[in-house]
């Protein structure tokens, strides 16, 4: 952790930006365009976070589960997915980012895929802060593909179900080179995981916030990083 003015700033932060859909509510607007400014809020994060010097940043940009919603706005989160991607390797180059992706990309159209492909494999040699993004993500999605090819491996010989360890089987996560999350950030009020870094929030500590994701900002975060500062983080022992 590094010291910025009294205050320790977690090494890896992970957000559920929740609210887009009733920031745009209030104020008459398409659901869609409570995601546009949604979008605009994660870029300046991402340069908030890596000048704090937060090491590791990892949000929930679409769910395993959102693909329920309506197909308005489906096409409307891949629609900004396609436009974000060319911002976000801009702010990447710009901040020394390195960008990777967690979830299961293989269901996104074909160009989103290989977006994402280029955001990872432009920025691999960015050293500054780690800006994972969670989409077509699930806890438990992940955890299932982990166990599948943990038994692939096993049957192969290559492993031996008897000696796992927790170590062993993190690295068949999505998140394998990504240390857990120190702090959890929900904006919007709602108490609740919603499938989200099960595995990695064993001893996360989780901050509330009732501000709705597009109006999150610099002094918002200051406010989650000072709660956090308040708690005493003691990992199961006295
Ligand atoms: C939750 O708000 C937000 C989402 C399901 C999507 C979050 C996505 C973004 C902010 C865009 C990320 C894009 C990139 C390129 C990183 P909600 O719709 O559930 O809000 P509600 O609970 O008020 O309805």
């Amino acid at each position: 952790m590094e010291d910025i003015n009294g205050l320790s700033i977690p090494s890896s932060i992970a957000i559920i930006m929740d609210g887009n859909g009733r920031w745009a509510q209030k104020r008459g607007l398409s659901r869609n365009m409570g995601h546009k400014e949604g979008c605009r809020t994660v870029e300046q994060i991402i340069e908030d976070c890596a000048r704090l010097g937060v090491k590791y940043l990892t949000v929930y940009a679409f769910s395993t589960e959102n693909w329920k919603r309506s197909e308005d706005e489906v096409t409307g989160l891949m629609q900004l997915f396609r436009y974000y991607a060319g911002r976000l390797l801009a702010k990447a180059r710009d901040n020394n980012v390195r960008v990777l992706m967690i979830g299961d990309r293989s269901r996104f159209p074909k160009d989103i895929i290989a977006s994402i492909d280029r955001l990872e494999s432009e920025t691999a040699g960015n050293t500054g802060m780690t800006f994972v993004m969670a989409a077509n993500y699930g806890g438990r999605d992940e955890i299932r593909r982990a166990a599948a090819r943990y038994a692939m491996d096993a049957k192969d010989g290559k492993t031996d179900p008897s000696e796992l360890t927790e170590e062993e089987f993190s690295e068949y996560l999505d998140t394998k080179s990504i240390p857990d999350p120190d702090l959890l950030i929900r904006t919007s009020g709602e108490l609740r995981l919603s499938n989200f870094l099960l595995w990695q929030c064993a001893y996360s500590e989780i901050v509330i916030t009732d501000v709705y994701w597009p109006d999150f900002d610099r002094d918002e975060l200051i406010r989650c990083i000072t709660e956090f500062n308040g708690r005493k983080r003691r990992f199961g022992g006295v």
